[in-house]
């Protein structure tokens, strides 16, 4: 059992962190949080709704604000963005209120899981492949800054990952 209050997903898009964030805490009675559905229901806007009236710098300040609020809390396991890593307070403040777990997948995985997707402004383009390139190769320095623990998510099924993840909270 780990001292941290809260359980933090971090990683890129399709690397899992909503569906074993979700089974980790049905299994061990925590709550879920997840950060892009918790800005939504707050607005009552879609998040690609949100970048295309706001920018990505209005969806930032959003993400921002709502990471502070639901870290106020504790025992829950909580999915963030893809893109949360971005701002060096919310790294810190993750550190600080979480345990922070690294989701990695590589971006074959990430293709097969985000192929039929149409929620992620970020992929809206025609090159989704050198979108999730460009992304991870700016992010990684930031996740493994961030995170306590990288878990690769690839070759794991789901039921493995929530059994051992669920064991750092
Ligand atoms: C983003 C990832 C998305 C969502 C938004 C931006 C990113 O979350 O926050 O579309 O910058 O990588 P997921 O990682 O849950 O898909």
């Amino acid at each position: 059992m780990h001292s941290a209050p809260n359980l933090v997903l971090v990683g890129p898009m399709g690397a899992g962190k909503s569906s074993i964030g979700r089974r980790i805490a049905a299994r061990f009675g925590l709550a879920f949080v997840d950060i892009d559905q918790e800005i939504e229901q707050r607005t009552g806007a879609r998040i690609s709704m949100i970048f295309e009236c706001e920018g990505e710098a209005g969806f930032r300040a959003r993400e921002r604000a709502t990471l502070a609020d639901i870290l106020v809390g504790s025992r829950q396991v909580i999915a963030t963005g893809g893109g949360a890593v971005l701002d060096p307070g919310n790294r810190s403040l993750l550190r600080a209120r979480g345990f922070v777990v690294h989701m990695h997948a590589d971006i074959d995985t990430q293709l097969t899981r985000l192929a039929r997707d149409r929620t992620r402004p970020l992929l809206a383009g025609d090159n989704p492949v050198e979108v999730l390139r460009r992304l991870a190769a700016e992010r990684a320095p930031l996740y493994a800054e961030c995170a306590h623990l990288r878990f690769d998510t690839g070759p794991h099924a789901c039921n493995e990952a929530t059994a051992q993840l669920g064991h750092l909270i």
